[in-house]
């Protein structure tokens, strides 16, 4: 995959929220094209799999559990410098850390609850998106 691409996941918060529309048309409008999108659920299996790397975590239970109670919407985002990008257009982790006008300011229920997923580096955005992707699935 090109290192200009980067995986979102609009969490079943947001979804829960009727926020997909407006996350979407912060996304597009901040310059990335969708490559990629589905709409879709993780299993329990799917979501301590995606969230292996926290697995030693306090929290991850409870992610585990918020990430799989609802349906989600998967997406691989193109644009330059994308996942350096998207992070700044979603905002810190916690909400209430985030700086106005970022998706998890403006859409974000709390820290556990936090509306996005953005991937953290080009070699995650790939793992990321060959989890939720086959190739034909992402426009080239
Ligand atoms: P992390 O990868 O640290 O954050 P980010 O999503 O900004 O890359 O954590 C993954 C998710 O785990 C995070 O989006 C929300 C949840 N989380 C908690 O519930 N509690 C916490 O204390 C932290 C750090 C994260």
């Amino acid at each position: 995959m090109a290192t200009n691409r980067t995986f979102t996941m609009i969490k079943p918060d947001a979804v829960e929220n009727g926020h997909i529309g407006a996350i979407i048309e912060k996304i597009q409008t901040a310059g990335f094209k969708i490559v990629a999108m589905k709409y879709t659920q993780l299993s329990e299996a799917d979501a301590k799999a995606f969230y292996e790397v926290h697995k030693e975590r306090p929290f991850y239970g409870e992610l585990v559990a918020f990430m799989s109670r609802g349906p989600i919407v998967a997406a691989v985002l193109e644009k330059d410098n994308a996942v350096e990008d998207f992070r700044t257009l979603i905002g810190a982790t916690n909400p209430e850390e985030a700086a106005e006008g970022t998706i998890r300011k403006l859409f974000a229920t709390s820290l556990s609850e936090n509306a996005v997923h953005g991937s953290d580096s080009d070699e995650n955005a790939a793992i990321e998106s060959n989890f939720h992707f086959s190739g034909r699935e992402i426009y080239a």
